[in-house]
């Protein structure tokens, strides 16, 4: 049976001290009883380790948001695979549209990141989805293909054993405009269907494919009762434990 998954990404967002403070805040609400559910956060580089410490003998789990695709090396301002591996890290979000857009990670670039986190024993949580534009032009369904694609069918049946899709259209990232239940479904099933093809219906029935994109406590549990949604990546509503602990509660 997959996972679900409800994981926050914090961005460039709290300090030291905030970020401490949300995981404790966090820590003390979540009842040990999940069963089938996982609960992430993944705060800036620069706070992951304390985080680790801080939640550490609890059930959330400390991610990161984005790293290198060499191990080691002259690349100032890097975070490497083992450097994670090395404080306890063990899963990282890789092709968020911010990376994909502002830092230009194109999906060649996105299958090195991808190969070196699962060389370092790093599950992945992959991000795909369309701009506006491209959906207006009723061209999502191919270009979310073709970033899984490129970035992922290299990969061997075995690899997607560390593999969840993230599936966040661009245009509901932040912007308060949520894709509807329905919409976040029928992509799901699209992902979920491409994967079967290509590999088998074990990999595609097995892998964990979140929704992100503007997910509050009061669209959360519709979007989650799809079938094939098993949980989202939040970006605004993870950085209140009020609210993220809504939005792990509609799981
Ligand atoms: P949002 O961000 O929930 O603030 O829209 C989601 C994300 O970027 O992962």
């Amino acid at each position: 049976m997959r996972k679900k998954i409800v994981a926050g990404n914090w961005k460039m967002n709290k300090t030291h001290s905030e970020s401490i403070a949300l995981i404790n805040e966090l820590k003390d609400a979540i009842s040990s009883d999940l069963s089938n559910t996982e609960v992430m956060v993944a705060p800036t580089s620069v706070n992951l380790f304390p985080s680790v410490s801080a939640a550490d003998g609890t059930s959330i789990e400390v991610i990161a948001q984005n790293m290198h695709e060499a191990d080691n090396g002259a690349f100032t301002g890097e975070i490497s695979g083992s450097m994670l591996k090395s404080i306890g890290v063990n899963t990282v979000i890789l092709g968020h549209s911010e990376r994909r857009a502002i830092y230009g990670e194109t999906d060649e670039l996105l299958a090195q990141k991808v190969d070196a986190a699962l060389n370092n024993h790093i599950r992945i949580i992959f991000c795909v989805g369309e701009t506006l534009e491209v959906r207006k032009q009723d061209q999502h369904f191919i270009e979310v293909a073709n970033q899984i694609r490129k970035s992922l069918f290299h990969l061997s049946a075995a690899d997607w054993e560390n593999i969840v899709i993230a599936y966040e259209p661009v245009w509901a990232i932040g912007t308060g405009e949520t894709a509807s239940p329905d919409q976040a479904q029928e992509m799901h099933d699209f992902i979920r269907k491409i994967i079967n093809k290509k590999y088998t219906s074990e990999i595609s029935d097995n892998l964990s494919i979140l929704y992100g994109g503007s997910v509050k406590p009061n669209n959360a549990k519709e979007i989650f009762a799809k079938e094939d949604v098993d949980g989202g990546l939040i970006g605004g509503a993870s950085l209140k434990a009020e609210d993220f602990l809504a939005i792990i509660n509609s799981i």
